[in-house]
């Protein structure tokens, strides 16, 4: 199987729109929703710390892997792998990579749109005023009355995730970079006045910036050294192929490794702002920092509620937020829509309808997860932790590891040095020291360390 030398996809149109696309895929609801919630539920610093050490030493490096792969097999991921494993005399089992990454996009983007069409809801409680005022405890049970009604979560589910299959298609690269240009600094701009908002807090937000970056390592436990693990490759779309499916988009010239790096830092400085505008309310306020999903929902309304144009403040930044969690959810279905415009030749629309449509019912056990089904529990977890577990903590870690092994040593190091193109040898080598020992290793001893082989 010979490699076309371009997508039948179309290309971005510059550098600069594959870094909004890439960027506009990282950051989302993990950066804002998930990160402080998973923060706080194991213990903050240290596992803050953990978190920032899988992104520089796995997440960065997978993601010059993952780039280089697709934009050098121009197709989806299936295809991608297919074709370079024959290019490099490797078994054409490799593919199957290909299809892990699919199936774990399918299955985020599941609950992801549930999430995603909470904030929706959000937008419209917050504009009404109806959290003017309020306090945690009433903040919480207007969180409650929302994921209590299955009706209106699945309504929510619904419109999301029909907006995002008509974003897809139509094609991805016509509408995304126009939105991402606007939404990024505007959402980073609303974070840093939040942040100077619960600066306002005093003792409390030193409290807060001591929880989050002073590591206490008695609180890390080998489960949150996973779960730290996993969210580096969930924020930065990692281990499934949307950031390989965006590169096979991406022109010859540009350098993968500096827009590698713009995208990680973007991706965890807004992360990092999450915490710090939710903790300071969540001490000030007597709430506890574990107190899970809900925390983003009950927590920023608080603030919300009290200062001064907050309705319509808080409104803006829930609307955001959905178009933060849009652009990559846009990104989770792609992988699946090119393999079948590719491979089963039918129009992007059909494609998108028939991804988006499955991904919608499979939604439908986390909408339930929330209410008449939270007692489904399987292996200790609801069904919406059961998929977010299995996709976050194992099939993405795992999707990455084989991608860096494919990189580090299936494809020929010329291979690898022909795409990256990086000028000094020293970043090269480092890069490849780092994919074919140091993030395999490290992927790997945690995977034991959990299971309780190692440590
Ligand atoms: N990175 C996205 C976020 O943080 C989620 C995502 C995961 C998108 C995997 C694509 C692939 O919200």
């Amino acid at each position: 199987m010979t490699r076309p030398t371009n997508s039948i996809h179309g290309e971005w149109s510059s550098r600069w729109a594959f870094i909004l696309a890439a960027t506009g895929s990282a950051v989302g609801l993990g950066n804002i929703w998930k990160f402080p919630y998973i923060a706080g539920e194991n213990g903050g610093g240290a596992f803050v710390l953990v978190y920032l050490v899988c992104i520089a030493l796995i997440g960065l490096p997978v993601m010059m892997a993952e780039i280089l792969i697709g934009r050098r097999g121009r197709q989806n991921p299936v295809n991608t792998l297919k074709s370079l494993s024959s290019e490099e005399n490797a078994s054409s089992t490799w593919r199957f990579l290909g299809w892990i990454g699919l199936l774990a996009g399918f299955f985020i983007l599941s609950y992801y749109s549930v999430i995603a069409g909470q904030a929706m809801a959000y937008v419209f409680r917050t504009l009404s005023g109806v959290f003017t005022g309020v306090t945690a405890d009433g903040a919480n049970s207007i969180y409650q009355s929302l994921t209590g009604d299955p009706e209106r979560l699945l309504a929510w589910h619904t419109v999301f995730m029909v907006l995002t299959m008509v974003v897809v298609a139509r094609g991805v690269k016509s509408g995304l970079e126009k939105l991402v240009r606007v939404v990024m600094p505007a959402l980073f701009i609303m974070l840093v006045i939040l942040v100077g908002y619960a600066a306002n807090t005093g003792e409390y937000f030193s409290q807060a910036v001591d929880f989050l970056f002073v590591p206490d390592f008695s609180k890390l436990t080998q489960e949150s050294i996973l779960i730290a693990m996993g969210h580096a490759f969930f924020t930065l779309s990692l281990g499934m192929g949307a950031i390989m499916v965006y590169g096979s988009y991406l022109s010859k010239s540009s350098s993968i490794a500096t827009m590698s790096v713009t995208v990680s830092i973007a991706d965890t400085v807004v992360a990092l702002l999450a915490g710090m505008a939710i903790f300071p309310l969540v001490f000030a306020n007597g709430m506890s920092p574990d107190a899970g999903f809900s925390l983003l929902f009950v927590t920023l309304p608080i603030a919300f509620g009290h200062m001064a144009g907050g309705a319509l403040f808080g409104g803006i930044f829930f609307i955001l937020l959905v178009f933060a969690a849009w652009s990559s959810a846009i990104s989770l279905i792609e992988p699946a829509v090119a393999w079948l415009v590719e491979n089963k030749q039918i129009s992007r629309r059909r494609a998108s309808v028939t991804v988006g449509f499955a991904a919608w019912l499979l939604g439908l056990l986390t909408v339930f997860s929330f209410n008449i089904g939270e007692g489904w529990i399987l292996f200790g977890m609801t069904m919406f932790g059961l998929l977010d577990y299995l996709t976050t903590n194992i099939m993405l870690p795992l999707g990455g590891l084989l991608i860096i092994v494919f990189a580090g040593w299936i494809m020929a190091k010329n291979s690898t040095q022909e795409e990256l193109a990086i000028r000094s040898p020293i970043f090269y080598y480092i890069w490849r020291i780092l994919v074919r020992y140091v993030s395999p290793i490290a992927i790997i001893i945690v995977f034991l360390n959990k299971i309780g082989l190692v440590g």
